[in-house]
């Protein structure tokens, strides 16, 4: 199947020939016949597969532990994708894999135990063979396959692998230990693939979302074959329509691996032949706060952004180092009905599951007398989604804060418990607030993970990461006092949008919300967006996507993904059509304009609402690169495309569009120039790979028109003549010489006259500068949204 590679390197070659000269078998040496065995003290006893790409033998740790392992030969650490006995480390001493003559292969300890053994004892087996696939086989002398090690993965599933109901990847326990984890992905029973935290003390499923059904999660649960796989090109396809691609697919020879990670996150990566790093091309869950035991009972997880765990007041950290144990309470959790309790407000958090009672449409106070009335009561969920519900709560797991978390907790504390001695810290939006230094791996890309993220830094103080509020007292059991009005309403800044679920919309009702189409509010690149009334009265823009041509499944599954994106700066999508040929897009309507028809006209805005957009964009863009479910890249970031609402707080338009087409025409790759010219980064007209950078570029534009107050996207075409030197080149240019010549007044010459010299000089400085470093030719040098997003907020009160 494989055509024969790349030749091999002369230095290989010669490697090559002595190891052949200390082999006494004369077939190469991805064969171990029957009778022979590999011994553990032999660095040299492997076997290797015919283009080298994998390795065999015994692999092991400085702890005299040691696994009959294959790996890729060519991985810069060591990647081990199978291993035959992960929970039985052999001795470094006499240990022995051997191909018994009675047809079984055998792992032997020092003591002659049998550690591990295939079934195939009293079959005529002739050979171990590894293939190119990295596939152990176990032939007979006709070359029928009797065992193969891809029957029985470990943590890692590799191309042409086949997935079934029968296998499992279970991840390792933590990432300096190769035993057997608690988490894994499987085909579960209702034949749809999940994941699962299978710990100790609980269970829980939670990928795909456990809060959505089948199809609300683009599966499928009707075909029971139970089949999936993965291809070299990186197309992952399963029997419940779990369908994936590696953004890098027309690479043939890449390697790739889909592993089931100790995080409890499952990636798909490809290796970087050039440096030997492994790059995540695919991820199920973006937030890894979203895996459920992640950082065990009573514990909270926040993404700051990356993935912290804490305890919440009154609680403490039970084995300090190890939140696979999480917090214990640090007061007699037999909180009996006639203790006096108080609850405390962790805003935006949520325990999932363990509910002891859920009600709908409940009051705040009925909803606290419920938990009151309920000795095994540790805490309430109250969220105003859906008019009021109510889940009280009676174990407190899988604990994480999401700012666009519509809920909050209520926990239950003894009134004598003192919480001010934690140190009450106001709460503070994490949203964006966490730069990150960016740690590049070979070429940096949007898929690149940061490594930082493999070793977390978790804290224990609760305080610096959510803010709580303790928010009454209770006397004595059912009997308290507390106003009718008195629920807070602290809990509700900025988060009002989600009453509304995103929804599929009949092609009928959108025609009729737009009377027929008739409103026509703008028309862009992908099609043209019309005004609209949706019976409950709601406004909307009603999106008609022109040449869309992928299946409804595709649409929905990608389109969903979008749907769950809700961030203050990006508007937000309510919903969506796909009926026969139509494919259109519900979106909330913004009554206010476009950024462009503000910065370029008479009317212009002032400084502050300047800062404002500029400090608005780069953190919905932040939140899409680094933060929300998917990576997504924009790739059409102008002024056309960020809308002001009435307080000038922008939202950007048309996220996920790029995404959307580019599943359309069925290549994963960016192949297609996307965006507008004057805004787009120098890549798309080159072969590099398009990157989340290619949004840092647009907006770097978008800013330096921002402070400047005229467009600077403009070509400058004098006559017929097209210069190659745009309006932004020169301005940078000029620039650049201004600051070198040590002008002291350059800033001034650039700011829009018209704000007759009101601007921050600081603000002003700080966002040319760093429009000047978004707008880099080579995009390396480019920062990336978060950081920016710091720079800004830096002399966010300076003015
Ligand atoms: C060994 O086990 C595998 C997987 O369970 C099975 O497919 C195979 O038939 C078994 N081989 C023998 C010889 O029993
Ligand atoms: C079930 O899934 C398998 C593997 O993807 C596929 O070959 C088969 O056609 C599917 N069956 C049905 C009825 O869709
Ligand atoms: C690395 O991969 C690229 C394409 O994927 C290929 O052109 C190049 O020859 C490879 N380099 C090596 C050392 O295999
Ligand atoms: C906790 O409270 C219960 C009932 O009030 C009591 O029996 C128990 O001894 C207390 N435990 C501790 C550790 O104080
Ligand atoms: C939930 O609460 C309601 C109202 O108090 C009660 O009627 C119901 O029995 C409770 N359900 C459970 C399962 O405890
Ligand atoms: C908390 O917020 C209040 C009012 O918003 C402010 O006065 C106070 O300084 C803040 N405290 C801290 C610790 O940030």
């Amino acid at each position: 199947m494989r055509s024969s590679q790349t030749s091999i390197p002369p230095k290989k070659n010669c490697f090559l020939t002595v190891l052949f000269l200390f082999l006494s078998t004369s077939s190469a040496q991805n064969v171990l016949r029957r009778g022979s065995s590999l011994s553990v003290e032999d660095d040299s006893d492997i076997l290797t597969s015919p283009d080298k790409t994998f390795s065999c033998g015994f692999y092991g740790t400085g702890q005299n532990a040691y696994w009959f392992s294959i790996w890729f030969t060519n991985s810069k650490d060591r990647t081990v994708v199978w291993m035959a006995n992960r929970d039985r480390p052999a001795n470094g001493r006499g240990s022995r894999v051997s191909l018994r003559r009675d047809g079984a292969m055998v792992l032997t300890d020092v003591d002659g135990s049998i550690i591990w053994e295939t079934n195939t004892t009293s079959t005529d087996v002739g050979r171990a063979e590894l293939l190119d696939t990295g596939n152990l086989v176990l032939k007979d002398p006709g070359g029928k396959i009797l065992w193969q090690s891809f029957d029985f993965p470990t943590d890692t599933l590799l191309p042409n692998q086949l997935f079934t109901k029968r296998t499992k990847l279970v991840a390792r326990l933590h990432s300096g230990s190769y035993a057997s984890g608690y988490f894994s992905f499987f085909f579960d029973n209702d034949n749809v693939l999940r994941l699962i935290y299978d710990g100790p003390d609980i269970s829980s499923i939670y990928w795909p979302n456990p809060d959505f059904d089948v199809f609300r999660n683009g599966r499928t649960n009707y075909n029971s074959s139970r089949t999936a796989v993965f291809d070299e090109m990186g197309h992952f396809i399963s029997s419940d329509q779990l369908q994936f691609s590696a953004p890098d697919t027309d690479l043939l020879r890449i390697k790739r691996r889909l592993t089931m990670d100790h995080d409890g996150n499952l990636r798909l990566y490809s290796l970087n032949n050039e440096t030997g790093l492994w790059v995540i091309s695919w991820q199920a869950l973006s937030q890894l706060c979203n895996v459920h035991g992640i950082c065990g009972i009573n514990s909270i997880c926040v993404n700051t952004p990356d993935p912290k765990c804490s305890c919440p007041p009154g609680y403490e950290i039970t084995e300090p180092g190890n939140w696979n144990k999480g917090c214990k309470p640090m007061f007699n959790s037999t909180l009996s009905q006639s203790q006096q309790v108080k609850f405390v407000l962790l805003p935006h958090v949520d325990f999932w599951g363990f509910d002891l009672n859920f009600s709908a449409s409940t009051t705040f106070d009925s909803c606290m007398k419920l938990c009151l009335g309920d000795y095994r009561c540790k805490a309430f969920s109250y969220r105003l989604d859906g008019g009021g519900r109510c889940f009280t709560k009676g174990v407190l797991f899988n604990g994480y804060q999401s700012p666009s978390f519509p809920g909050n907790i209520y926990l239950r504390l003894p009134v004598s418990f003192e919480t001010s001695q934690l140190g009450i810290l106001n709460g503070t939006d994490l949203i964006c607030q966490s730069a990150e230094s960016e740690t590049t791996i070979g070429s940096p890309s949007m898929y690149n993970f940061n490594t930082k993220r493999t070793r977390w830094v978790y804290f224990y103080s609760f305080a610096s990461a959510i803010g709580f509020i303790e928010i009454l007292f209770v006397v004595s059991g059912w009997w308290f006092l507390f106003r009718k009005r008195g629920s807070p309403n602290l809990a509700e800044d900025g988060y009002h949008l989600v009453l509304s679920p995103f929804r599929r919309f009949t092609y009928t009702e959108l025609k009729k919300a737009t009377n027929n189409f008739k409103e026509e509010l703008g028309r862009g690149g992908s099609g043209a967006v019309y005004k609209g009334i949706l019976t409950d009265e709601r406004v909307v823009a009603v999106k008609r996507l022109e040449n869309m041509y992928q299946g409804e499944d595709v649409f929905w599954a990608e389109v969903s993904t979008i749907g769950k994106i809700n961030h203050m700066n990006l508007v937000r999508m309510w919903g969506f059509c796909s009926e026969g040929k139509h494919r259109l897009l519900v979106y909330e309507y913004m009554e206010y304009q476009s950024l462009d028809k503000h910065l370029f006209s008479p009317t212009f805005l002032e400084w502050k609402d300047r800062f404002k957009a500029a400090l608005g964009i780069a953190k919905g863009l932040a939140y899409l690169h680094h933060e929300c479910l998917e990576w997504v890249m924009h790739c059409d970031v102008k002024p056309g495309n960020i809308l002001l609402d009435s307080e000038f707080e922008p939202k950007i338009a048309d996220f996920g569009l790029a995404k959307l087409s580019q599943r359309g025409d069925n290549s994963s790759d960016f192949s297609q120039i996307r965006g507008t010219k004057g805004y787009m980064a120098p890549e798309w007209a080159t072969n590099l790979p398009i990157t989340a950078k290619v949004d840092v570029y647009s907006y770097g534009v978008v800013v330096l028109e921002i402070v400047k107050g005229i467009p600077l996207s403009n070509w400058v075409i004098e006559g017929r003549e097209e210069h190659d030197e745009s309006d932004l080149t020169r301005f940078v240019r000029v620039v650049k010489r201004k600051i070198q010549c040590g002008e002291t007044s350059w800033i001034e010459e650039i700011v829009d006259p018209r704000l007759n010299g009101q601007f921050s000089r600081s603000q002003a400085t700080t966002i040319v500068e760093l429009g000047m470093s978004c707008v880099e030719e080579d995009r390396n040098k480019r920062p990336t949204m978060d950081s920016v997003v710091q720079a800004l907020l830096e002399c966010l009160d300076e003015s």
